[in-house]
């Protein structure tokens, strides 16, 4: 591929088939558990044992599951584009671990597996870097109920502590109220800055955030494709020149195919 720009957003739908609850998503974790009790810093102040039960419990499930087609896909389109920028809703490390660089990635809803101070700066990296802090590691099998969300009565739930200042950790994400990180924000608008995209791919999500719809027009070339990847409309879908309503993991792996084809020399 030669002199061209890529812009990939993914959201949810592009980890359901490596074993990841989406959010809306028929089983999406929207639908049984309230974002209220587990995603704001309202609940986290009223139940953070509850809170971070949620969070190893998702951490332990991404940890069991691998990359799939999708997210392989994405990442040999970085390998082929001359720019490329990911943006991911997406918290778990699956992009990553397809081989998909860091700096070519933005996890806008931040990344699952850091664990940060909610008073001062300190955090433990996530899992690319040292060891996790001790209780904010894998959910031990006898504890791994959420069926209900009423308040756990565990006691011996471990509470990470910031070893700075002593005040409760949290997991490293973005909650519901709260801002997206700014150095990341920062990132997406330089790359939005630097030049229109050609393709422009949206994958897995249902776009519900004003923001995300946004940055996929305003990176789009004029004249360039705006391509949407998800088996059901979403309100994204009106903005797109060309909806595929396949599973990414099937629908991603032949788009790139073309793509990487299509721009090949010779
Ligand atoms: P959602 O759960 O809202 O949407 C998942 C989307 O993926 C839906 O539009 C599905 O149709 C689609 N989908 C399901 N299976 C798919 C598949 N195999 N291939 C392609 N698409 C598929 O997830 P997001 O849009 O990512 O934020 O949600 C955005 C944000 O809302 C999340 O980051 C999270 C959530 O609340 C925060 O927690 C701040």
């Amino acid at each position: 591929m030669h002199d061209t720009r890529v812009l990939v957003i993914t959201g949810a739908g592009v980890s359901a088939e490596s074993g990841i609850p989406t959010f809306r998503g028929k089983d999406g974790y929207w639908r049984n558990l309230d974002p209220a009790k587990l995603a704001t810093p309202e609940a986290f102040a009223r139940d953070p044992k509850l809170v971070w039960e949620w969070y190893r419990e998702r951490r332990q499930r991404i940890r069991n599951a691998q990359p799939n087609a999708a997210h392989g896909a994405i990442a040999k389109l970085a390998q082929h584009a001359d720019e490329f920028l990911l943006i991911t809703q997406n918290v778990d490390d699956l992009h990553a671990r397809a081989g998909l660089p860091m700096e070519k990635m933005v996890q806008i809803h931040g990344d699952i597996f850091v664990t940060g101070c909610c008073r001062c700066d300190f955090s433990y990296p996530g899992r690319g870097g040292s060891p996790e802090p001790p209780g904010a590691g894998a959910l031990q099998p006898e504890s791994g109920r959420l069926r209900s969300i009423a308040p756990t009565s565990e006691k011996d739930v471990d509470l990470p502590r910031c070893p700075e200042c002593d005040v409760l950790m949290r997991p490293g994400v973005v909650w519901f109220g709260e801002q997206l990180p700014l150095d990341e924000l920062q990132r997406v608008e330089e790359y939005l800055d630097g030049g229109t995209c050609d393709p422009v791919i949206v994958a897995g999500t249902t776009a519900t955030f004003g923001y995300i719809i946004d940055w996929a027009l305003r990176g789009r070339r004029v004249g360039g494709e705006l391509v949407e990847v998800n088996p059901e409309e979403t309100p994204f879908s009106q903005f797109a020149t060309r909806l595929v309503r396949e599973p990414a993991a099937i629908a991603l792996p032949r788009l790139v195919e073309t793509l990487v084809g299509r721009h090949s020399p010779g």
